[in-house]
């Protein structure tokens, strides 16, 4: 089976082309900066020039191909493509997969689409959804909620710079993934044909609060975060009117997440018939707790590496 990776440098994109690999598929990554997507071809991916952008681009990618994996999405830096890449992009992708007979599309949408009509990517992101179940294309869409990645930058690396951490007075459960666990799911759908056609909310086994994240981060970093308490309410006015502060982006990216994730999604009974569906023992999931961890003995050990290497150099100078 060869499969088209969009967003092959992403996040998630490039766990999934690991583990393709990894299982033998031939993969194919429609990338719009060859320089940048150098680490992908010393993987042993095909690289083609494309861009959502230009919807030309597209058709050559999927020659040959048996099915998309599309994990892109507008960088937040380029904001104004956003409707660009995840709307008028997506429909011209789906066409062209329409018009290449692709066997199976799989989508990245997220938790409680359908609900958020306020909110420009979720509403795009729904849209989609619609567009494919539509379209002639065999798909899968996966409903995500946030990624732990996404949580070293948000609470990680504030407590060890001593930033603060804004957290709002809601107690948000947010049932966090591993991308790589993602990559697994995304991957395994290929070889269930059940998944053909279905939407399926994919979370964590846990539901985490921002207090127990930013606890589990104190123990392991060993130091104490400064926290920055404020009402959801207040959030709205503050990301309103102080957008343009250099934190203001922070802020208003928290509070979208806050208000998408805040509204109880069926996470718990349909969990389970998810990883049965599936096939995946819970306990192959990745818990957060080891994923910080891991980060933090990493990162630690690479400090005092640098540490050594200063006291070394210092040395040397003396002699
Ligand atoms: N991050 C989350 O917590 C989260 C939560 C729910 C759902 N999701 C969804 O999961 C998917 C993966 O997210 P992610 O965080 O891994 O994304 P990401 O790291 O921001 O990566 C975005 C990818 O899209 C590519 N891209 C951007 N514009 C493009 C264009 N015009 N044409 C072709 N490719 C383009 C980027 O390529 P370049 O390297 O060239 O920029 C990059 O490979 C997305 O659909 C996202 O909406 C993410």
């Amino acid at each position: 089976m060869s499969l088209l990776i969009i967003g092959g440098t992403g996040t998630l994109g490039r766990q999934i082309v690991l583990q393709a690999l990894t299982k033998g598929y031939q993969v194919r990554c429609m990338v719009r900066n060859f320089r940048k997507a150098s680490f992908l071809k010393e993987w042993g991916v095909e690289l083609v020039y494309g861009d959502l952008l230009r919807p030309e681009t597209i058709p050559p990618c999927l020659k040959g191909i048996t099915a998309v994996i599309d994990a892109s999405t507008s960088r937040i830096n380029e904001s104004q493509s956003l409707k660009k890449v995840d709307w008028i992009g997506k429909l011209r992708l789906i066409e062209a997969a329409e018009a290449a007979s692709i066997k199976r599309f799989i989508f990245f949408s997220t938790q409680n689409a359908g609900q958020f009509e306020n909110v420009p990517l979720i509403k795009l992101k729904y849209g989609i959804e619609i567009k494919l179940k539509r379209s002639t294309v065999p798909y899968t869409v996966f409903r995500l909620t946030g990624f732990y990645q996404g949580l070293i930058e948000q609470y990680a690396i504030p407590i060890l710079e001593n930033l603060p951490i804004w957290v709002t007075n809601e107690s948000t459960n947010i049932s966090y993934m591993d991308t790589q666990d993602i990559a697994k799911f995304c991957l395994r759908s290929l070889q269930i044909p059940q998944t053909t056609n279905q939407v399926f909310f994919l979370g964590g086994l846990k539901g985490w609060v921002s207090s127990e994240i930013i606890s589990l981060c104190e123990q392991l970093a060993g130091q104490e975060a400064n926290v920055q308490q404020i009402p959801l309410v207040s959030l709205k006015f503050i990301s309103k009117f102080f957008g343009f502060f250099e934190w203001g982006q922070n802020v208003s990216d928290r509070l979208t997440f806050a208000e998408i994730l805040n509204s109880q999604d069926s996470l718990s009974e349909s969990t389970f018939d998810l990883y049965k569906t599936f096939k995946m023992a819970p306990t192959e999931i990745i818990q957060l707790d080891d994923y910080f961890l891991e980060y933090f003995i990493r990162l630690l050990k690479r400090l005092r590496d640098i540490n050594f290497e200063d006291v070394q150099k210092q040395k040397n100078l003396i002699i």
